[in-house]
């Protein structure tokens, strides 16, 4: 099992590039299987949870070939198998969206039923509602999700939360249906723009996306493409965090300035400095932070997947803060950690009082899930002394060579996976 061992203390300064977007790409890859012709993705991030998909695609018999980390082409025309395996949905929640592209594609599609997970019970009550307006069958049977339609016809679709993955899912078999599909209260999450885009490239024909109405004209077939992943704002807004927490300089490179907009506008009113280019951003914190509040919102408001790293530099900051998390019910679980380091946070529900402290110090603290995990990493580069992270597992799964790019800014951080390797960390650093 691997751990981060850092040694906390400096300023996170320099620039950073940023990978591709895994929550745009999880997506965009299972709707590369929509065609017969061979489709080539570009600015893949190299994370466990994109390669974890590939292997389910390949799985079902698609012909997969990585050209490099970063590129990839799959050509769906030797699809054998239209039922995923158990063995994928438990490693990543997201192979779900295999099943909007196969029954887009096929009408037909099977896939073992995503449990909950560390941040939530994570119901998909919306993305079989979509499908059954659609005109498929869907039966829950021995675990799995069974979708089956003679034909898909264009439906109007309201849904009853804004779900980021239901809005996808629905999207792309929709894309294949015969007629005019409308989803109503639909998620506009960059992400979904960037499918919808990749699914226009591709031939289908949807208007809207980046709105809260998504209406899509079904087609009979799509077609071949080549396309790049928009960057990871997730991401960019770490190394953000990163950069506050830690009293640093960052440039943060390769990113979409616009959907960073929520977490710019908090380290602005904490007292940061953030300067906009056409393609980065740069924070500077030269004075120390103050309290602010935040609440998590569907895009464009706060990003639940930006709450803990805003946490984590909160406690940081001068006075009382308040984060509430409306999105997801349990994810406030690092919190217990956090305060091993010395951060004094009370969670009430979905709300956590944060009374800034002065400073942190390390401890060895384990990983809940993966941004959470991220956040903890924050927190032991603003640390005095040493901390260990243990379960890095989750953190890989969406962060490419987060030591190295941190390494590049200053940070005494090594991923290492015995205590010797712990022990030797501590008297290089003394
Ligand atoms: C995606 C992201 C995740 C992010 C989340 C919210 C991916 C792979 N994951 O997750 O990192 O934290 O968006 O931005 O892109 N809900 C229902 N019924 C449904 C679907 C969702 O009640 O059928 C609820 C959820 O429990 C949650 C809310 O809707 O409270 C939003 O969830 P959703 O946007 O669907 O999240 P994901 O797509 O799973």
């Amino acid at each position: 099992m691997e751990q981060y061992v850092i040694k906390g203390g400096n300023p996170l300064v320099g620039e950073v590039d940023i990978s591709g977007a895994k929550n745009a790409a999880l997506p965009i890859l299972a709707a590369a299987i929509m065609t017969d012709e061979t489709i080539l993705i570009e600015n893949l991030p190299d994370v466990r949870d994109i390669n974890v998909l590939l292997e389910a695609i390949a799985g079902i018999g698609a012909h997969v070939d990585r050209v490099d980390r970063h590129t990839v082409k799959i050509n769906g025309s030797t699809i054998g198998d239209l039922s995923v395996d158990y063995e994928y949905i438990k490693k990543i929640r997201a192979s779900y969206y295999l099943m909007g592209a196969l029954l887009g594609k096929y009408k037909h599609a099977e896939v073992p039923l995503p449990g909950g997970c560390n941040i939530g019970s994570r119901p998909i009550d919306q993305h079989l509602k979509g499908f059954r307006a659609l005109g498929t069958d869907v039966d829950i049977r021995h675990g799995a999700i069974v979708a089956c339609a003679e034909n898909l016809h264009g439906s109007h679709i309201f849904l009853d939360v804004v779900s980021v993955g239901a809005t996808i899912n629905i999207m792309m078999a929709a894309s294949m249906a015969q007629g005019r599909t409308i989803i109503e209260n639909a998620a506009r999450e960059p992400h979904v723009v960037d499918v919808a885009n990749f699914l226009n490239s591709m031939g289908a024909n949807i208007m809207g996306a980046g709105t809260d109405v998504i209406r899509i004209r079904g087609v009979e077939k799509l077609h071949r493409t080549e396309y790049s992943i928009i960057p990871d704002q997730i991401e960019a807004g770490t190394f953000m965090c990163a950069a506050a927490a830690t009293g640093g300089d960052v440039m943060v490179r390769n990113v979409i300035p616009k959907h960073l907009e929520a977490t710019t506008a908090k380290l602005l009113e904490i007292g940061c400095e953030v300067q906009e280019f056409d393609d980065a951003v740069r924070v500077r914190a030269t004075r120390k932070l103050r309290r602010t509040h935040v609440k998590t919102l569907p895009y464009p408001g706060y990003p639940t997947d930006m709450q803990p790293q805003i946490t984590v530099t909160l406690a940081l900051a001068d006075g009382t803060s308040i984060v509430t998390e409306s999105i997801f019910e349990n994810r406030f679980k690092y919190v217990d950690e956090l305060t091993r380091m010395g951060a004094s946070i009370k969670v009430e529900g979905n709300t956590a009082i944060i009374d800034g402290v002065n400073k942190f110090t390390g401890a060895r603290v384990s990983a809940p899930d993966l941004r959470a995990g991220a956040a903890l990493v924050i927190a032991g580069m603003a640390a005095d002394g040493i901390t260990v992270v243990d379960d890095i597992k989750y953190i890989q799964r969406g962060y490419e060579n987060f030591e190295g790019k941190l390494r590049s800014l200053g940070a005494e951080i090594e991923k290492v996976s015995s205590e010797k390797e712990i022990l030797k960390f501590q008297l290089r650093v003394g």
